[in-house]
Order: C-alpha cells, then sequence, then structure tokens
C-alpha cells in the first residue's frame, strides 16, 4: 500500500511532462536527447529500484502546473530554475581551491566570462569566493547581480543546527543573498534543514535550494515531506557515470540536474580525457576532450562545474558554445558508461 502510494505520487508529478511532450533538443540547440520520458518509464524506474517509501501522513509535494522540464538556452548560456530565477549552465568548481588559488581563480572564471561559481561549507573556502566576487564587482567585471553562486550545509553538526549553519555560509560568503543552497548530502536531520532553508528563502536571504547527492530512492522518500520543490540536484555524472537512469527521474520533475566530477574528479581525469572515443571526437572538432566531456553533458540537460585553479583551463572550459557534437558523438559517449562511481557518496 506505500509503495502503491508513492508510485501515485511520482506518477501524478510526472504526468504534465507527458501532456506537454516536453521537447528535449540534440545536436544544436537545447537538451539532449530525443526521447520523452514517460510517467510510466520513471514508475518503472522506481519499481526497479525496490523502493520502499513511506509517504502515508505526507501530501504530494508539488503543485501540477508548476511542473515542467527546464530548457538550456544555448543562446544565454542559461536554465531558468522552477524558483523563477535564471542560472548559467556552466560553471566553476571550486572544491580543492583556497587562499590566492582560490581568488585569482574565480576572478580569472568570471573574466572569462563564467558566472556560476559552486562551493561548500565543507570546501572552506567561502571567504575567498566572497572576496574574489567583491573585489570582481568593485573592479567593474562584474555586478553582483551577474553571477550565481551555490553553497551547501554538510550532515552532522551543521544539519543539526541549520539556521546557524546557513547563516554562517551567507556570513562567510558577504555578498548579500545566496543565490542557491544545497544540503550536501543526506542527513537524518535534512528535512527540518531542508525546511529551514525554505524559511530563509522567505525572508529573502537565499534564492533557491535545492539537493546534493540525492538519487531516486532518496528522492521519492524526501520529496513528500517538504513544500518546495528543489530547484536543482547535484549529482556525480561523467562519461564513466552517467546516472541515464536518475538523471530523466529528476528531470520530470522539473528539477535541473548538475553533474560534479565532470572530468572524472582528481586521479581520473587522466584516464578519461585520454579516452580514445572521447580524444577521437575531440580531434574532429579541434577542440580539446575537456570541451568534447562538457559539451555532451550540456547536450544531455546537465549543467557543469569543472573544477579548476588553471587559468588556460578555466578559460578553455568556458568556450563549449562553438561547437556541438552530433547524435552519433553523443551516442559514442553513452556507450563508455561503465557505472563506475569515483567516490562513495
Ligand atoms: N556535491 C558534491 O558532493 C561534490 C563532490 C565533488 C565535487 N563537487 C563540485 O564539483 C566540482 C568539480 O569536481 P572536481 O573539481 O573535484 O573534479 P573535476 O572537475 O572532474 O576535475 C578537476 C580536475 O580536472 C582538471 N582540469 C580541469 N579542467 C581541465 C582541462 N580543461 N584540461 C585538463 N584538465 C582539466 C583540474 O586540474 P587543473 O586545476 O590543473 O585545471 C582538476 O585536476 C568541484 O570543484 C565541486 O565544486 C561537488
Amino acid at each position: 500500500m506505500r509503495k502503491l502510494f508513492g508510485i501515485v505520487v511520482i506518477f501524478l508529478l510526472a504526468l504534465p511532462m507527458t501532456a506537454c511532450g516536453q521537447n528535449r533538443v540534440g545536436e544544436n540547440g537545447t537538451v539532449g536527447g530525443n526521447e520523452t520520458i514517460s510517467a510510466t518509464d520513471t514508475i518503472e524506474s522506481v519499481h526497479e529500484m525496490g523502493t520502499e517509501p513511506d509517504h502515508t501522513d505526507s501530501e504530494p509535494v508539488a503543485e501540477e502546473e508548476n511542473i515542467a522540464r527546464a530548457e538550456f538556452d544555448f543562446e544565454s548560456k542559461t536554465v531558468m530554475l522552477n524558483s523563477g530565477y535564471e542560472m548559467p549552465i556552466n560553471g566553476l568548481g571550486t572544491y580543492s581551491l583556497h587562499g590566492d588559488e582560490c581568488i585569482n581563480s574565480v576572478k580569472s572564471a568570471l573574466s572569462n566570462g563564467i558566472r556560476l561559481i559552486d562551493t561548500a561549507s565543507a570546501y572552506g573556502n567561502e571567504e575567498e569566493i566572497g572576496q574574489a566576487i567583491r573585489e570582481a564587482v568593485s573592479e567593474g567585471i562584474i555586478r553582483r547581480e551577474d553571477v550565481f553562486v551555490t553553497t551547501k550545509i554538510y550532515p552532522g553538526n551543521e544539519m543539526e543546527n541549520p539556521s546557524q549553519s546557513i547563516q554562517a555560509c551567507i556570513d562567510r560568503l558577504d555578498i548579500g543573498y545566496v543565490d542557491l543552497m544545497l544540503l550536501h548530502h543526506p542527513d537524518p536531520n535534512d528535512v527540518e534543514a531542508y525546511k529551514t532553508m525554505e524559511q530563509f528563502v522567505k525572508e529573502g536571504k537565499i534564492r533557491s535550494i535545492g539537493l546534493s547527492n540525492w538519487y531516486v530512492e532518496e528522492l521519492t522518500e524526501f520529496l513528500p515531506q517538504v513544500d518546495t520543490v528543489p530547484a536543482l540536484v547535484q549529482n556525480e555524472i561523467h562519461p564513466y557515470y552517467q546516472e541515464n537512469d536518475v538523471i530523466p527521474f529528476i528531470q520530470d520533475l522539473g528539477i535541473v540536474v548538475q553533474g560534479w566530477y565532470p572530468l572524472g574528479g582528481r586521479g581520473h581525469t587522466g584516464e578519461l580525457l585520454g579516452d580514445p572515443v572521447i580524444s577521437e571526437i575531440a580531434g574532429a572538432h579541434g577542440v580539446s576532450s575537456a570541451q568534447v566531456i562538457l559539451r555532451w553533458n550540456l547536450q544531455k540537460g546537465v549543467v557543469v562545474i569543472p573544477g579548476s585553479g588553471n587559468p588556460d583551463h578555466i578559460k578553455e572550459n568556458a568556450e563549449l558554445y562553438h561547437f556541438s557534437l552530433t547524435e552519433d558523438e553523443m551516442a559514442q559517449i553513452n556507450d563508455l558508461d561503465r557505472g563506475e562511481k569515483h567516490d562513495w557518496y
């Protein structure tokens, strides 16, 4: 019975998508892939995961009319989140950046047109990110409203005291509002922490909220317990770990998908960037393997946040819009999936 209820909720959430016949454009335009994922497909993916969510006391998470698969605009290089805010579709990941290297990398990204910066409380660099943005504003490189900053609160102490930890992120960044705040991982206190983020949205301190490292089973259990549909889910996605079942499940809920470790993550980039299939496609377009992988993500409707402390790489990673992958090239990269996760979460 509980399982049936969960399935009905998912069906109601997914139904408007099939009715609207959402278009997913592959080669040149918006989101990649040609198939429309049906409510039945979504339900089946829940079946396959053997999910047994406890939804007995919960309401469906979203108003049906709010659900629409977000499409990427390759002209403006943005996507419209379900919160009503536009977000750039390529950015800079800052996981391993600290001190001057972090400040210089963020400023280099902003100078090269990158308008999306991903950080987290756990990275220990929010102060440097904030400093770099404030400096870029005062140097006339950007206005505050031109840049979109994501941060995250961590499980354990931070989610036990969400008001305090959310405010601490805002204070460390010191750039006024935060564009997007995520729960970094599932946690026993994640629902309460999420509700606290909802309160910060009401107060105008955060604009959009979302989740990180939530997959089909976790989302199926979590979503009916909260009022706000997450604007975005950030998960590990690269050619060797493609999440081809998870991505459409999330997108059909009107949630934008963002990939971490787009280049495989440190220690794995050599193999991925040297992959013969990717290298050959890169050669055919006169671009780098990194650009091919990032472009492949964009054409699948996945926002990319490659990490780099190298100004040449940062510039290269921003140049993703002067070429496009053919359906055959997309299929060749799709075939590289090994289900090979490069981190434990
Ligand atoms: N939510 C989560 O749980 C989670 C987990 C992990 C990461 N993340 C986020 O995702 C971001 C991306 O992950 P990541 O930085 O760990 O891994 P990544 O982006 O897959 O790979 C970064 C590595 O790729 C290299 N690289 C970048 N651009 C390159 C290029 N054009 N050519 C050759 N090498 C290049 C970088 O070296 P150089 O510095 O020399 O360029 C670095 O060693 C993180 O920074 C973080 O913001 C989130």
